[in-house]
């Protein structure tokens, strides 16, 4: 076809699209033509859209919803078929996926040399904790409480990923979560909205940074919207329900707070809320997020989330349940091709709108726009950068720093840690020497290859590789079914040829040569993150078995547990001398367990997530209501508790040991009155007294003390990181004023109440000093 016939033909193609919308609006007045500049700007496109958006055809729009992956790692059925010649005829707008300079490239030029318009493809990709250099999963990254690392974390994965042809991230995932039965309590900050939500922000910041016309920077994408986090049981994917005051006081300020940073996209969740799935809920979309928040930009479904409502049973077939979702104000379908299948159809049965469907395509372009894709599509292939920054030895010294950072030191009888360089250790355990499980979950471009083993880690820093013994003494489970559904994304869980009491028997010897035993536990990679929900979150029983016999040979022993989620241990707590939680550390995670185990590095990780007694103590978390017959400590008749164990967990929220200690002064009030509109402050006074430099987490608490629905027991409302050296103290100062005592009330009205409240200040959410103030 010649340039002459194909404007023509497009000519004729924008008359078919429009005449129906001209002709409907004869029986109406006045007339309006929707298919100029003018119009589409009122939708909120710029001029540059707008005058695109002219030119689409209604086939071309409804292609601009739609979302494919070719495959690869996937977590779900592919449903896209002749995906080259879609992407040639305009009816993909984005691709997910995919990586690497060269083949990103192909895939753009297909959409961009052979497309009608030439519209290019918004490129995704799950860039959820680095990209291929590999940080700490993000609770393992939320436990460093440090904004400016996390930030720089998001930033340094914008970089390698926007050179590596990717400019839009399905990160960051903010879902609150406090059931650690659910394995994607892995991929969020924890169980605490404050904290969640700095969190939040400090992410969208480095994604995004402060110009996403940068080619460095990349869209982020907020997820899962909204409540994926607390489903029944912990079973993925299940029914959420929780009333209105949860949601909106404890589980909807990270979503927001991303919201108010400026995330480019939000990503809707699989659950239902309020008994509608996301994908199709207007309430939570044109009520929440669209008309509360003033959200204007891209949302799309989860992974075949739009097709999902048929199984929810809220929609007989694709057509209606796409048509819900395009009402809830979705603007782009993963992978299910509902929009792109029966959109048409609707329209000419009247069951949307031309306008809905291009309110979804503008905000679609506009995102495209931003990234500057509308004015070079290949501006994010840069294969020089991907040569010198992926992987350079500077990203790899920051995620050495970071996993450190992201430790959390559970126990050290006795000072045993650290240890000494020149000690003979006996490094025991299936995860010591496992490659494979040292990056985590959700690590899709994360070569397992490049990353740092315990064994390799350790004997780096030793002063002699001769000191050093190591022995597997256990698979980490020796379940073979088990090991089938956790390994499907490569062998994590390798079972070993010889027998658990032959392994046991090399451990224990090696351990009676050692002075000290390292015993490197815990979970698989893909024992947390997505569908992989437990019943029993302790240790596989042949890890404490191996455990049970090293315990026998009298040497102390030292656990480094490796866990996507907070683990039940009470047990294993009382066999070890000391215990160092390192989560998942991503491709330098070796090499910093070393660093802390050696005293390098001191560990200042505090814990996000409580870490409950026993399965049975599950949700547990720091913010419970008081009830009307709060628990005594005593575990008595009649009080809210449990017959048979405590109500508090083996370890709260911010928990977290050093190799030196804190000391807190008393908590000082700038005044015990604090006017509307005014502030007041809330000091106090932290010394390191131990004999090594060290960072503390000082954190703020507040209670309201009586309000006008159930309030809290604690709050977390402020935190600040400080560096002493030894003998060194400092004031650390915190600002109360309304806007921080504010909740939802029963009508849903954000407001603080007058009245007492008492500020609580210290180094965990348990161990704290209060104070009482009043707000006039
Ligand atoms: C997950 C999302 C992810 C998407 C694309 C889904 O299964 O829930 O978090 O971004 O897949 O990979």
């Amino acid at each position: 076809m010649n340039r002459h016939l194909i404007t023509v033909f497009s000519l004729l193609l924008v008359c078919i699209n429009v005449l129906p919308v001209i002709n409907a609006q004869k029986t109406k007045k006045p007339a309006v033509s929707t298919n100029n500049v003018t119009y589409y700007k009122t939708l909120g496109a710029s001029k540059k859209v707008a005058l695109l958006m002219t030119k689409l055809t209604i086939d071309e729009k409804i292609g601009q919803l739609n979302l494919i992956t070719p495959g690869g790692t996937v977590t779900g059925e592919v449903v896209s078929k002749d995906v080259e010649s879609k992407m040639k005829t305009g009816k993909v707008g984005g691709i997910f996926g995919i990586r690497g300079a060269g083949k990103v490239r192909q895939a753009q030029e297909l959409a961009v040399k052979n497309s009608r318009l030439g519209i290019p493809l918004i490129v995704g990709m799950d860039v959820i904790h680095g990209h291929q250099t590999v940080f700490p999963i993000p609770l393992g990254m939320s436990c460093t409480w440090d904004m400016k690392l996390i930030e720089q974390s998001a930033r340094i994965a914008a970089r390698e990923a926007t050179a590596d042809g990717i400019m839009w991230t399905f990160s960051p995932m903010v879902d609150i979560a406090r059931d650690p039965r659910w394995g994607r309590i892995s991929e969020g900050s924890g169980e605490d909205p404050y904290l969640g939500s700095r969190i939040a922000e400090a992410m969208v910041k480095g994604y995004q940074g402060t110009d996403l016309n940068d080619p460095t920077t990349m869209l982020a994408c907020v997820k899962h919207f909204a409540l994926y986090g607390a489903p029944e049981g912990g079973r993925d994917y299940g029914t959420v329900d929780m009333s209105k005051l949860r949601m909106y006081n404890e589980y909807l300020p990270p979503y927001k707070a991303a919201v108010d940073a400026g995330v480019g996209s939000v990503m809707t969740s699989f659950n239902v809320i309020d008994y509608v799935p996301a994908s199709g809920n207007k309430f939570i979309f044109k009520d929440v997020l669209r008309k509360k928040w003033k959200f204007n930009d891209l949302v799309v479904t989860d992974y075949t989330s739009i097709m999902e409502m048929m199984e929810h049973s809220t929609g007989e077939n694709m057509q209606e349940v796409a048509s819900q979702s395009l009402k809830a104000t979705i603007d782009m379908d993963m992978v299910s091709e509902g929009f792109l299948s029966t959109l048409k159809k609707s329209l000419d049965e009247g069951k949307v709108t031309v306008k809905e469907i291009d309110n979804a395509c503008i905000r679609i372009l506009m995102a495209k726009e931003r990234l500057g894709l509308l004015d070079d599509p290949y501006r994010y292939f840069d294969e020089k950068r991907a040569e010198t920054e992926i992987l350079s030895a500077e990203n790899r010294a920051f995620a050495r720093k970071a996993a450190a950072a992201s430790f959390v030191l559970l126990k050290n009888e006795n000072n045993i840690l650290p240890l000494k360089k020149d000690m003979k250790i006996a490094l025991v355990g299936p995860l010591a020497d496992s490659r494979r499980n040292m990056l985590g979950t959700w690590s899709v471009s994360g070569d397992h290859e490049k990353a740092v083993t315990v064994l390799e880690g350790i004997k780096s820093l030793a002063t002699s590789t001769n000191n050093i013994l190591h022995a597997k003494g256990a698979n980490i489970s020796d379940d073979k079914d088990f090991a089938r559904r956790v390994n499907v994304f490569g062998e994590e869980i390798v079972i070993d040829v010889r027998s658990a009491d032959e392994m046991i028997k090399e451990a224990i010897e090696v351990a009676q040569k050692s002075d000290v035993i390292v015993a490197v536990l815990g979970e698989a990679a893909d024992m947390s993150g997505e569908a992989s929900s437990m019943t029993d979150i302790s240790l596989q029983s042949s890890q404490k078995k191996l455990l049970a016999a090293l315990k026998t040979t009298g040497k102390p022993i030292v656990m480094v547990l490796y866990n996507g989620r907070p683990m039940v241990i009470k047990d294993e707590m009382n066999d070890v001398n000391a215990l160092l939680d390192v989560w998942f550390g991503g491709t330098e995670g070796g090499h910093a367990v070393a660093d802390v185990l050696f005293g390098d590095v001191n560990p200042s990780g505090k814990l996000t997530t409580s870490f409950p007694v026993n399965m049975g103590q599950i949700p547990v978390y720091h913010s419970m209501l008081n009830t009307g017959r709060p628990d005594s400590g005593n575990q008595s008749k009649f009080r809210s508790n449990y017959i048979d164990a405590p109500n508090n967990p083996l370890f709260p929220f911010g928990y977290g040991l050093s190799y030196t200690t804190f000391e807190y002064g008393k908590p000082v009030l700038s005044s015990q009155k604090l006017t509307k509109g005014k502030e007041l402050t809330i000091s106090v006074n932290v010394k390191n007294t131990g004999k090594v430099a060290g960072h503390e987490v000082v954190q703020l608490y507040i209670r309201d003390v009586v309000g006008s629905i159930a309030r809290p027991v604690k709050e977390l409302k402020g935190f600040e990181k400080i560096y002493l050296t030894p003998g060194e103290s400092k004031e650390v100062v915190f600002t109360i004023n309304e806007e921080l005592l504010k909740f939802y009330n029963e009508t849903l009205e954000y407001k603080a109440e007058k009245g007492q409240f008492n500020a609580m200040i210290g180094t965990n959410s348990v161990n704290v000093q209060s104070v009482t103030f009043y707000l006039e």
